[in-house]
């Protein structure tokens, strides 16, 4: 559900707050409390300084002990957050403790609490620090409880956080770091709501729909293809994967045009609202976690949020074709050769390769924006899982800039991607004997064989795909984290377009390369741009081939 609360800053002094709760913190190692935390122990008699020598509080990041402060004025709790080393403490390491504090206000049941920007004396970007510090807050606050009659997860009367700042100086700096938090907490917790509804309610259509009320509210432009208008357009591989289904396909186009914008961006995410794995279908066990297929989808609704949200100048296209993928009297079967929108044919190996079905139309579809960079993100291959388990998404692309502009972004954001190689010999591995390319290659580079076929729809444009089966969801709950979908990709994409700058040609030394190579046009790009594409001239391109 909505967090409804409210992080703010302003000028003040902690050590003369009273209240439900203050927060202040602790590194590890310490012997004397510093900075604020010192004010706040001398104004209580020295109950800090207490804990501290009693050797009960460690003061390990993510660490949190609750005193409780006899006197007049002050206030009825103390949380002592541990931040860990001072040498390690970034902002991450903020968004943990905030993540911390919003999980003990959870528990304690308090209205309101003031705390401090943890970690100001770390030597880091106090902005940045309390940007961390609002994202751990807020998206340590959501949780999925929409559907619980008894209000389990209920009750939670938390309304305000108030960072308190004794320099004035400083207050600027914080605030504008509070709001980028902000927007930022909450585009990922809109991905969060998309991505933790069940199948039967977060349907093709719901995810229209929320994209068209997203779109009213913050000022973008969404157009919604059904099936027959997804027909015109010749998508066959879209298609091919939503015929099993019932429930109806949706092809999502959304547009955001800032004012003076220095580039166009074309985000693309996965919308199969469960994955079957259609007629190759999946074991029972955990299929349930199928509902999280639409992670990419939703991430580009709550990135294309928060471009609008921000007013970035930019122009930002978000595409997310979405459909079940179900097995059927319809249903596709392996063995099909289907035909993409680009006009390449495609060997249908294993029904459960789906995504990058689907992908390839709205690639396809992208080069007609004459984008300067496009990304898609997908919870594409259970490989990526084996690869670099649940802890970072897999990045690949055909273009250096693109790798090393999202693997910044994602350091920055706390939301990291890690490169696999895209060399061309793994394109090898996805020829077809019967068509021109087939949608699964075997076991070995599972991953990066997916995105090599992701690849061949993309020459014309600088393109980088990402693929989050790993970080979807969690199992276990993290600092900031709730058990359930995480808005994977909502960070990062954030950071990669709030921090946008014109793509320059320069990458790493050849050897280093961990791409498909340069952008180059070829027949499948030149296709895509064709500016319409009616069944005739479909028909008629047929023939010329
Ligand atoms: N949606 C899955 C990938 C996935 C698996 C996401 C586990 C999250 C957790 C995707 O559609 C899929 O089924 N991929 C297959 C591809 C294979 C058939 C080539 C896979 O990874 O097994
Ligand atoms: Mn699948
Ligand atoms: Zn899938």
């Amino acid at each position: 559900m909505e967090v409804k609360v409210k992080v703010a800053a302003e000028a003040g002094n902690i050590a003369r707050t009273g209240g439900p709760a203050i927060a202040v913190n602790l590194y590890s190692g310490v012997k004397q409390p510093a900075g604020a935390t010192k004010a706040v122990d001398q104004a209580l008699g020295g109950i800090i300084s207490r804990a501290i020598g009693s050797g009960d509080f460690k003061c390990e990041l993510e660490e949190v002990y609750v005193l409780y402060p006899t006197g007049k004025g002050a206030p009825e709790r103390v949380i002592l957050l541990g931040l860990g080393k001072k040498e390690k403490f970034d902002a991450e390491a903020a968004r943990r403790v905030g993540g911390v504090l919003v999980n003990t206000l959870r528990k304690l049941k308090v209205m309101r609490a003031a705390t401090v920007v943890h970690g100001g004396d770390s030597g880091k970007n106090l902005g940045d620090l309390a940007r961390g510090l609002t994202e751990g807050v807020l998206m340590g606050a959501y949780r999925y409880d929409n559907h619980f009659r008894d209000g389990r997860n209920g009750g939670f009367p938390l309304q305000t956080v108030t960072i308190v700042e004794q320099d004035k100086g400083k207050l600027r700096t914080i605030k504008a770091g509070v709001e980028l938090g902000r927007s930022v907490a909450e585009s990922v917790n809109e991905a969060r709501e998309l991505a933790n509804g069940p199948s039967n309610l977060c349907t093709p259509s719901h995810i229209a729909r929320t994209a068209e009320r997203l779109g009213k509210e913050y000022g973008f432009k969404v157009t919604v293809l059904d099936r027959k208008e997804c027909e015109r357009e010749g998508m066959g591989a879209f298609l091919g994967v939503a015929k099993g289904s019932d429930e109806p396909c949706k092809f999502i186009v959304m547009e955001y045009k800032g004012r003076q914008p220095k580039g166009t961006v074309c985000l693309v995410g996965k919308g199969i609202t469960f994955d079957t794995g259609g007629i190759s279908i999946k074991p029972a066990d955990q299929m349930d976690q199928m509902k999280f297929d639409m992670g990419g989808g939703a991430a580009v609704i709550g990135t294309l949020r928060f471009a609008a949200e921000r007013e970035l100048p930019l122009h930002v296209i978000g595409l997310v074709p979405a459909t079940e993928n179900m097995p059927g009297g319809h249903a596709y079967k392996p063995g099909d050769i289907l035909e993409s929108s680009a006009g390449v044919t495609i060997e249908v190996l294993n029904t459960d390769a789906e995504g990058r079905l689907i992908l390839c139309d709205a690639l396809a579809y992208a080069a007609r924006y004459k984008p300067d960079a496009v990304v898609d993100i997908a919870t594409l291959t259970g490989a990526v899982i084996i690869a670099l388990g649940h802890h970072t998404a897999g990045v690949m692309g055909n273009d250096e800039w693109m790798i090393d502009q999202l693997s910044e972004a994602g350091y920055r954001s706390g939301e990291r991607v890690w490169p696999l190689p895209l060399w061309t010999e793994y394109r090898e591995q996805v020829k077809s004997d019967v068509a021109d390319i087939k949608n699964t290659a075997g076991r070995p580079g599972g991953s990066i064989t997916a995105g090599a076929f992701l690849g061949a729809f993309t020459n014309g444009y600088r393109w980088a795909h990402l693929d989050i089966a790993g970080t979807m969801n969690v199992e276990r709950a993290r600092a900031y984290q709730a058990i359930g979908g995480t808005g994977a990709g909502v960070r990062v994409l954030a950071e990669f377009l709030n921090t946008w700058k014109k793509p320059s040609g320069k990458g790493p030394e050849p050897g280093r390369r961990t791409s498909l190579g340069p952008v180059r046009e070829t027949p499948a790009s030149k296709a895509a741009r064709r500016p319409e594409r009616t069944p005739a001239k479909v028909k008629a391109d047929r023939g010329r081939r």
